[in-house]
């Protein structure tokens, strides 16, 4: 199970990504910690495992967890269903750090979610929203208006799981939240490299999920067939690379609106 072309399934090659972000909150010694949108829940069980005196809480429309993994989790971490749509189940000012990571393109309104994050994170608490912007998404190829159709046509695609979709999520942050006016802080960006296409690594998973686009009439089976060719061949010759820019908000809730 997992995410088509997202991070929820994670292989070696996002592990930078991973320790990026993880670099990005500065866990407090106590009080909450939220993920909204969580998914499988591995960064926020990661979280919870380096710090035992704090409380952390995964919040997701689906629960997406694996038996093994609810099995792993310490006591100082809950999971709660929630749409994000609406609001969160939390008090006002309850949350000391927020983290968000590639679910705002799939909310119908991201500026009613950024005021609900500014309800419930407490004055000079911390909030990481981060986002793949999904049209910065880098592949070789013989034919560049090919590849450049299959990212767009990627970028576009809204999956099942999602309400909406934006691909621009992550280029639009700044302005998200200047107009949001409920915190301060800047944004800042990691690009992730995978060099691999050894089964399962996240360019070989991001090059084979855009087969799909062929299932949707998007692309053709011989232009996918043809881009899938070329990426094997820079594979066998050492020299297969893609990445996607991952932007984040990092900040901290103002005293006062
Ligand atoms: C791409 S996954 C990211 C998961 C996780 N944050 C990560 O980085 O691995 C997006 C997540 O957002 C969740 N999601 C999408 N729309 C939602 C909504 N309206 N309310 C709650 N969760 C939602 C999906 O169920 C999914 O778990």
């Amino acid at each position: 199970m997992g995410f088509l072309g997202q991070n929820a399934v994670m292989s070696s090659d996002t592990e930078g990504l991973k320790h990026w972000l993880a670099g990005q909150l500065k866990i407090p010694s106590s009080g909450l910690v939220v993920d909204a949108g969580c998914g499988q829940g591995e960064d926020i069980l990661a979280m919870a495992k380096a710090h035992p005196a704090t409380s952390f809480l995964g919040l997701d429309r689906s629960d997406w967890r694996g038996a093994e993994t609810v099995s792993d989790f310490p006591s100082n971490l809950a999971f709660q269903i929630a749409d994000l749509a609406e609001p969160m189940p939390l008090q006002d000012a309850s949350v000391d750090a927020l983290y968000s990571i590639n679910v705002l393109e799939c909310l119908a309104d991201p500026s009613r979610f950024l005021r609900e994050c500014g309800r419930v994170v407490r004055p000079g608490g911390q909030i990481v929203l981060g986002h793949f912007d999904w049209d910065t998404q880098t592949f070789d190829g013989e034919d560049r208006d090919l590849v450049r159709r299959m990212v767009h046509c990627f970028s576009d695609w809204k999956q099942a799981w999602m309400d909406a979709i934006d691909p621009w999520t992550g280029r639009r942050l700044r302005r998200l939240f200047a107009e949001n006016r409920q915190f301060e802080g800047e944004v800042r960006a990691f690009t992730l490299i995978s060099t691999s296409f050894e089964p399962g690594s996240y360019g070989r998973r991001q090059a084979e999920s855009f087969e799909a686009l062929v299932r949707r009439d998007m692309v053709t089976r011989e232009d996918y067939e043809a881009f899938k060719r070329f990426q094997e061949q820079a594979a066998a010759r050492n020299g297969f690379m893609f990445s996607v820019t991952l932007f984040a908000f990092v900040g901290t809730r103002l005293l006062t609106d």
